[in-house]
């Protein structure tokens, strides 16, 4: 008798649960809620580090180069809020909602892609990464993708080449997401690991996997992805 009166609901929360939209918010929230720490260490230390005097504190932290030192603090703040925006740009129900705020958002995106990573490649150039040459090559490359692929997003979003436009904005997506990958990896490695294979200057063999693995292997996962889908559109044709 209960198991009857109980169906009728249990299905309802099902077809609720089955909505696409229901689906995106949940991974929204889950996501979000597991960003969100990284995210705000990241502008909480931006700011920090443009109103305070950071000297023999932050490492990022250079009296004898202010520049650098701003851009560095400023990639911070950009980056921290370009990895929400850049996360809400590929949700689908939101894209075709509400059209406007995607155009919008997608261009603010794209600027505080350039930004970041422009001002990440200053800093790499005058001043250095703390893990040295190997580190300074992999955010090197690191940043001139995230500068392609905001550059590429924009271009073919207004050729309307809206194949092309879904690629290079799903590429940009990842690569400001591996930003705070790359801290997830580590926190995971200690948790699991301690210390090994990691040490303060950034040059133990976990460290060096990282520097490249990071952003890399995100990337590559999704060209993966881009060719399954190729291939399956192709055979359902
Ligand atoms: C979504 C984008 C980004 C965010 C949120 C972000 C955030 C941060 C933060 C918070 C730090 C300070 C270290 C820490 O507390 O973990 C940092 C350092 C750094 N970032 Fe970024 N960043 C982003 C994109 C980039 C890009 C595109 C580059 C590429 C050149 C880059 C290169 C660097 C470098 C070289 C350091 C210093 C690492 C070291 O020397 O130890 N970042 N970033």
């Amino acid at each position: 008798m209960q198991s009857t009166t109980h169906r009728p609901m249990t299905s309802a929360i099902l077809r609720f649960l089955r909505q696409p939209a229901v689906q995106w918010c949940l991974a929204l929230v889950g996501l979000f809620g597991l960003m969100q720490g990284f995210t705000r260490h990241s502008i909480w230390l931006g700011l920090w580090g443009l109103t305070n005097d950071l000297d023999g504190i932050s490492p990022f932290f250079a009296t004898d180069l202010p520049y650098t030192t701003f851009i560095m603090f400023f990639h911070m703040i950009t980056g921290g809020l370009m990895l929400v925006l850049a996360t809400l740009q590929v949700v689908g129900p939101l894209r075709r909602r509400y059209r406007r705020f995607h155009r919008w958002s997608g261009r603010v995106t794209v600027g505080l892609g350039v930004v970041t990573a422009t001002g990440a490649l200053i800093y790499v150039a005058r001043h250095g990464t703390t893990g040295g040459a190997f580190m300074n090559a992999s955010s090197t490359l690191y940043g001139v993708m995230m500068l392609v692929a905001a550059v590429q997003t924009l271009r073919t979003g207004q050729r309307r080449a809206w194949l092309d436009h879904r690629r290079w904005g799903m590429r940009l997506t990842v690569l400001a997401l591996a930003s705070w990958l790359y801290r997830l990896h580590y926190t995971i490695w200690h948790a699991v690991f301690g210390d090994l294979w990691v040490t303060p200057d950034m040059r133990g063999p976990f460290d060096v996997f990282q520097a490249w693995g990071f952003f890399l292997g995100y990337a590559a996962m999704l060209e993966i992805w881009f060719l399954w889908e190729k291939h399956r559109s192709r055979r359902a044709r």
